[in-house]
């Protein structure tokens, strides 16, 4: 029996310290939770097994895996049709919780409009844009309350999962059938130096690979993926229970690991963290950033994700990191389960998005916390006026109750409202700078 419970999980609501993980589920009665337990896809295992049989060491790095798991085209997590993020899927993201999190998200990119002096063509670049949620609400929202704007604006969006993609074009098809300029590209197809607007994303950074590094007695060192013994390339399909890769231990497989943690002014050495410490590094966000850099000639890079600054990230107390996997609104810490039916994820670390920034002219102008930057943005006033509405009919009542509890969660300092956001520019004048962005304010 599958029926209950009915639960949807926020990622972010996870507190790993040690080894123990405190689970955080919040109810949200919308649909019958998926009953049959689903084990890996053999046939991702396969190509990924022939892949390491391939490698001179026998091995891959954990962050060629995590690619492999979730953006292998025809079997990654991200790239299969019925991998769904939202109440249906594995986890929900805050455009789930209803068009309030897009509408002021949007209220943000208006008065950045506004602040760059009304550019046409202001561009509004999403990266990662999931089921088109965003997407849909922004240009909703720029429709009715910034006509102005949404008559300038250029819409790219930047996605990896040609799945994701598909939807998002279904979703979008009203504002393409109007004309409304709505396109999809890759990073490397948009020319450099093009873009005068703002660059964005919701929980895309989590979602690169990273290394996984581990510190022994020979100092730091990477988590590399191997085959079972004995079983490197070798055909198992249908053995579901021997699909299972192992870890081994090696020396770094490039020194931008040493390098990132040398440019922190982390020292990761026995004494100061305990032997076995284990950790992630992004550095896909590194060269996210550095192409994002290169695009943009004027306007905002803006980063909302769950993470924290690198000392509170590397502090020795997160002793085993922040990688989670995703499975069916439960969480747990085994990336060698589900494969290709799970999602991985590692929180972001901000300090290294601001240190990489200031290398290439992109200068922090704010970070926040989403709770504050949408309260900023207006979400109070949206509570206020749930409160004062006068209504009779129940259903519409329970409506705006299940509004009003959105709203809440959306700035829950326990959960999504402790996200990060982080707002840098590159190449905006000293007065364009001191304007205050709007969610950037103190709210009132
Ligand atoms: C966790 S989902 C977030 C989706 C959406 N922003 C939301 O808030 O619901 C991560 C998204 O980033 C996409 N993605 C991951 N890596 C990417 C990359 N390098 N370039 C573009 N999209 C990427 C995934 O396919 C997915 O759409």
């Amino acid at each position: 029996m599958c029926s209950e419970p009915q639960y949807s999980l926020i990622r972010a609501k996870l507190y790993k310290f040690n080894t123990k993980t405190i689970h955080s589920f919040t109810p949200f009665p919308l649909f019958p939770f998926p009953c049959s337990p689903m084990t890996s896809n053999s046939q991702l295992y396969q190509l990924i097994a022939q892949q390491i049989s391939q490698r001179p060491q026998q091995q891959i790095t954990f962050s060629e895996y995590m690619d492999w798991v979730l953006y292998q085209p025809q079997h990654g997590y991200y790239a299969t049709r019925d991998t769904v993020i939202g109440p249906r899927g594995d986890f929900i993201t805050s455009p789930h919780l209803g068009h309030d999190f897009g509408e002021l998200l949007a209220e943000q990119l208006a008065d950045m409009w506004v602040a760059l002096g009304r550019p046409t063509p202001f561009a509004l670049v999403e990266m990662g844009a999931g089921q088109g949620l965003v997407a849909a609400d922004v240009l909703q929202y720029l429709q009715e309350q910034h006509p102005n704007c949404l008559q300038a604006v250029e819409y790219t969006i930047v996605e990896k999962s040609a799945a994701l993609a598909a939807e998002q074009q279904q979703r979008l098809q009203p504002w393409l059938a109007q004309g409304i300029p709505v396109q999809w590209r890759s990073l490397d197809e948009i020319p450099p130096n093009s873009i005068v607007g703002c660059c964005f994303s919701n929980e895309l950074v989590d979602a690169f690979p990273v290394h996984q590094v581990v510190l022994t007695e020979a100092g730091l060192q990477e988590i590399y993926v191997a085959c079972p013994a004995g079983q490197a390339g070798e055909s198992d399909a249908g053995k579901e229970e021997s699909l299972r890769f192992r870890e081994v231990v090696g020396e770094l497989s490039t020194p931008k690991l040493a390098e990132y943690f040398e440019c922190l002014g982390i020292t990761l050495e026995i004494g100061a963290y305990p032997q076995g410490y284990r950790t992630e590094v992004n550095l896909a966000a590194f060269d996210w950033i550095k192409q994002v850099i290169q695009l943009l000639q004027r306007g905002y890079l803006l980063t909302i994700d769950y993470g924290y600054p690198a000392r509170r990230y590397y502090s020795p107390a997160r002793s085993q990191g922040t990688l989670q996997c995703y499975y069916r609104h439960a969480h747990h810490d085994d990336p060698y389960e589900h494969i290709g039916h799970q999602d991985l994820t590692a929180h972001v670390n901000f300090t290294a998005l601001e240190r990489w920034g200031e290398m290439w002219d992109l200068e922090t102008l704010g970070f926040t916390q989403q709770g504050m930057f949408l309260m900023a943005l207006g979400l109070g006033d949206r509570i206020a006026a749930i409160s004062h509405m006068t209504v009779n009919d129940p259903v519409a009542m329970q409506k705006a109750l299940r509004r009003r509890d959105a709203l809440h969660r959306l700035i829950d300092p326990m959960g999504l409202g402790n996200f990060g956001v982080l707002i840098q520019n590159k190449g905006l004048t000293v007065e364009e700078k001191a304007r205050p962005l709007k969610g950037l304010t103190v709210p009132t």
